[in-house]
């Protein structure tokens, strides 16, 4: 292996441990913790487990987290009104909807409803205008712990060329934004890639950043990849492995097999991009409470 491998779970652990420092320099101060609450409708196994990482992480940096479960047939009018309730409610900091959502509910309208003073997930369309703008504001976790993770490893944006490959609203998008953003861990010239994409195996390999979220196990092979390149791998994705005993492992949308031995950086599936997400939540959580008690 040539590339210097990304490690997500130690730079997670940096954030995590600076985030408590500053919960508890604040709440000696104001007497009051931050507080991330949870909503989750439905039973989907995996949301299940995030959510409950979500609340334990909150609990050991010193917040309070609050998890409420709502049966999968909830109609959509009683998910809103739990939002409104906690819009209203003073000691909750963010607000956080766990998607996916079950097949009924418009969570677009939902993450709308959410307070953007309270829009932990930086989904709300007006922290998206914020990002686009230029504005401070809560920003996507994902995108934002990869932004992290660029900045902790020294590598170099500054007129670079990268290249999203994925156009969602949770990680394509605002991933391209921000680093085509002005500033440290920006400053590239960026092209976002999608489904659509004529030659999308040249398009990646003209890019010395590429960021992968596309949802498809190992898509992204060696031989597209720029010699020396930067590789951040979203993508989480089970595969059949009969020889584990949970009958299947995790893989990234990264053949890390033959890219680890092009690229200059890559993260690992799991163990990079991953603890990344959860770490920058305790961070917006910790921003948004700091704007209320400011
Ligand atoms: N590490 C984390 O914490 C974290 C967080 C969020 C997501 N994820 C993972 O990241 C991956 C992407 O998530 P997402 O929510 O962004 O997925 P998504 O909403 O399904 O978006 C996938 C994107 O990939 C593009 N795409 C699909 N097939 C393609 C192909 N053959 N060639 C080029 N582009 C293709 C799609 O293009 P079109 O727009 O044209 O359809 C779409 O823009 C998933 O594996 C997910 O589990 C990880």
């Amino acid at each position: 292996m040539s590339a210097t491998l990304i490690d997500g779970k130690a730079v997670a652990a940096k954030v995590c441990e600076e985030v408590r420092v500053e919960v508890a320099e604040w709440v000696a101060k104001t007497g009051v913790k931050p507080n991330l609450t949870v909503i989750l409708v439905g039973e989907d196994p995996a949301s299940q487990v995030y959510v409950r990482n979500k609340n334990r992480r909150c609990l050991e940096l010193g917040m309070d987290s609050e998890m409420i479960r709502l049966a999968a047939d909830t109609p959509q009018d009683e998910v809103a009104a739990v939002i409104d309730r906690l819009n209203a409610d003073s000691r909750v900091h963010g607000i956080l909807l766990q998607l996916p959502t079950p097949d009924h509910i418009d969570s677009d309208a939902l993450i709308e409803r959410i307070s953007p003073d309270k829009d932990v997930d930086g989904l709300h369309p007006v922290s998206a205008g914020r990002l686009m703008l230029g504005l401070d504001g809560p920003k996507p976790c994902t995108p934002f712990g990869c932004i992290r993770l660029l900045l902790e490893y020294g590598i170099e944006t500054r007129g670079k060329r990268a290249v999203v490959v994925g156009r969602s609203n949770i990680v394509g998008k605002p991933m391209a934004l921000l680093l085509g953003r002005k500033g440290a861990g920006g400053d590239c010239t960026v092209t976002m890639a999608h489904s659509r994409t004529p030659d999308l195996a040249g398009t990646i390999r003209a890019a010395d950043i590429v960021v992968a979220a596309i949802g498809r196990p190992e898509m992204i092979t060696g031989d597209m990849i720029q010699p020396g390149a930067t590789v951040l791998d979203v993508g989480i994705n089970r595969v059949d492995d009969p020889t584990r005993e949970r009958g299947y492992r995790l893989a990234g949308d990264v053949h890390f097999e033959s890219a680890k031995d092009v690229a200059g950086a890559i993260t690992p599936v799991p163990g990079g991009v991953g603890p990344m997400t959860i770490a920058m939540l305790m961070r917006n959580t910790l921003e948004l409470y700091k704007k209320t008690v400011e």
